[in-house]
């Protein structure tokens, strides 16, 4: 169960995270934190590159630092982009998300702090799960 508290807790984070974001190609600045099941908390932001397609997204940079920190089970992540409304993950970071906690809350903020949540399975219905 996350409390309000804990969401805006995120949503700070993330918003500070967007301040680190390098996106001298798009213009467009994102940010985003990620709770762990044992009450961590990782950031990151978008990283863009010349080689445009090398541009990885905040959401997957505060996941993936979390999985190098020894995180792999997550309460919710917040996403929050320099824009006047709320920016949902795109397709790959929800399979990416996805790999580790279909049951993620998802909570979209806007600068002013304000945000709406969703459920993963809501936002990636049917993601790829590898069965052999
Ligand atoms: N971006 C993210 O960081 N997260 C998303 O969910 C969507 C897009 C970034 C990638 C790129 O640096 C910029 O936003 C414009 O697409």
């Amino acid at each position: 169960m996350v409390t309000e508290i804990e969401k805006v807790k995120l949503i700070k984070a993330a918003l500070k995270a967007m301040e680190r974001a390098y996106a001298p190609y798009s213009g467009f600045r994102v940010g985003s934190a990620i709770l762990s099941k044992d009450g961590k908390i990782f950031w990151g932001c978008n990283v863009e590159n010349s080689s445009y397609g090398l541009t990885i997204c905040a959401e997957r940079v505060a996941l993936f630092s979390a999985v190098a920190n020894g995180c792999r089970e997550f309460e919710v992540i917040a996403v929050v982009g320099d824009s006047s409304d709320f920016i949902y993950p795109c397709g790959a970071c929800r399979q990416t998300l996805y790999e580790f906690s279909e049951d993620l809350l998802v909570i979209m903020a806007k600068p002013d702090g304000s945000f709406i949540e969703r459920r993963l399975k809501d936002l990636l219905p049917w993601g790829f799960k590898l069965i052999r």
